[in-house]
């Protein structure tokens, strides 16, 4: 992520150095702020250049990955070493020596520049709390009528002070709002690790939903025609859909486990349970028929039982249930077998032939509501988060990602008008990757032009946006996805 703090710092020092220019009468100057380079040790680079006579306007891309240490190697270090004005003067041939002066630094630069540094103040960048921020380095003084030699004075130095108060704390807010970021990026990826962990079936659902929306949110950014072209997120907004779509379903984190990775209609300890029933049924008819001459009567009991069960594995599956099979398994609720004087045990019970009778998908009506039940911790989650400016819609956002415009979502049936743009392209995203994917276990992955399919179907129905999916048909932001990162699980 390109960091908003950095560009808009960059703008504002721009604009400071101007500020010292004009202030102090001077034909260029650069400024550094502090930062920590991989060694953890504390360093100067440049963040903005300004040569008028030479039209420098930013840092060349050459010194961008320039650092300079605290130390008295270069002018720069030796005022942010001693956090003292240092003023200076050159004569030509300190300008022409090989690098190992104490003013390389100013001949790289001129070198790149292709400028000439006749004198220099140089001044560190002090917080109010005297922290070492960054230096500011300005260069040739312009003469003036009362100065013709056109040297920086004490005069100088005294405006300069004012100035980097001012370019101090523009350093230390952006760097305070940079640190606000990393914290908020840090709290969303934790998170998205935490519902990945719970779920880990459909890990890196929430990055491919996030990569697909912010493909659709650009490729609409650039729609010139229609109710679309009204439509520019900035970079806040692109922001902020970033969050609710990684967190859309953070809310999974209060689903229990079994229900969110249920791989088959019934869970594992209930099928082994209809096993030994099985099982039991089978030694019952064994003791009824041992030393008794019908033992094919007898065979033919326990191949009905094997045959019951091998129609219970079958109807456990997640694929969606043929006639046959679900009036077979309602015929099994009345395959009794006695087991003992008093007892009859039976083939299946009223609760497991509702569960082995799904229609489609592993789910019961009770869990599918349990699930559904996401999309609202979602939203108390997000809730609780004291968004920043600009980012306060990231609750309701996610909160909408499953409701549908005719009202047949969920959570809150809500219509067309109380679904938010950013929401309706989330919904579109999200259901493309579901049925993308290639980790569910519950379901084979669709092929693209089938999921496109499926969504126009969709589309047509009056659910899901026209306008939002011909753009993500047209430009092609599906292919964003890179589908050889995509886990492929194996379906058990
Ligand atoms: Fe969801
Ligand atoms: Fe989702």
């Amino acid at each position: 992520m390109r960091d908003m703090s950095y560009e808009s710092l960059t703008r504002d020092l721009h604009s400071i150095l101007n500020s010292y220019l004009d202030l102090i009468g001077c034909d260029g100057g650069s400024i550094y702020t502090l930062q920590k380079n991989i060694k953890g040790e504390s360093v100067l680079v440049f963040k903005a250049m300004v040569t008028r006579s030479a039209g420098i306007r930013t840092v060349p891309d050459s010194l961008k990955s320039v650092v300079f240490r605290l130390d008295e190697s270069t002018l720069v270090g030796k005022t942010g070493l001693h956090q003292q004005v240092f003023k200076e003067s050159y004569s030509q041939s300190q300008q022409t020596a090989d690098g190992t002066t104490v003013e390389n630094q100013r001949i790289l630069t001129d070198r790149v520049i292709n400028y000439t540094t006749y004198n220099i103040l140089s001044a560190p960048l002090l917080t109010p709390r005297g922290d070492l921020v960054g230096v500011v380095e300005l260069v040739n003084k312009l003469p003036t009528e009362d100065q013709p030699n056109a040297e920086f004075t004490e005069k100088d130095e005294r405006l300069c002070a004012i100035v980097s108060s001012q370019a101090a704390l523009a350093i230390e807010n952006s760097t305070l709002l940079f640190e606000q970021e990393q914290i908020l990026e840090g709290f969303v990826n934790a998170c998205v690790t935490a519902i990945e962990a719970r779920d880990p079936v459909t890990s890196g659902h929430s990055q491919r939903v996030c990569d697909l929306t912010l493909g659709l949110a650009e490729a609409v950014n650039k729609t010139s025609t229609g109710d679309l072209a009204l439509i520019q997120f900035s970079a806040t907004q692109m922001r902020e859909l970033r969050y609710a779509a990684m967190l859309h379903d953070i809310g999974k984190i209060s689903v229990k486990e079994d229900i969110l990775q249920k791989e088959k209609k019934l869970f594992p300890y209930e099928l082994e349970l209809i096993e030994m029933r099985f099982k039991l049924m089978k030694m019952a008819i064994q003791r009824d028929f041992a030393g008794k001459k019908n033992q094919l009567e007898m065979k033919r009991h326990l191949k009905e039982l094997d045959t019951a069960f091998s129609l219970i594995r079958s109807a456990n599956e997640p694929h969606i249930l043929p006639q046959e099979v679900s009036q077979g398994i309602v015929e099994l609720t009345k395959m009794q077998v006695k087991v003992d004087d008093t007892e009859s045990c039976c083939a299946l019970t009223h609760y497991e032939k509702e569960r082995l009778c799904i229609a489609r998908g592993t789910l019961s009506r009770e869990e599918r509501t349990e699930i559904e039940k996401h999309v609202s911790f979602t939203y108390d989650i997000l809730k609780m988060v004291p968004w920043s400016r600009g980012l306060e819609s990231v609750p309701n956002i996610a909160h909408r990602h499953h409701e549908k415009l005719d009202g047949t979502g969920y959570p809150q049936k809500v219509k067309a008008e109380e679904i938010p743009v950013q929401s309706r392209m989330l919904t579109i995203c999200d259901i493309y990757d579901a049925l993308t994917a290639a980790d569910r276990p519950y379901k084979a992955a669709v092929p693209v032009d089938k999921a496109l399919s499926i969504l126009e179907d969709e589309v047509k129905s009056g659910k899901l946006d026209p306008v939002l999916f011909k753009v993500f048909v047209e430009s092609k932001s599906y292919l964003l996805l890179d589908f050889a990162a995509k886990p492929v699980k194996k379906v058990a």
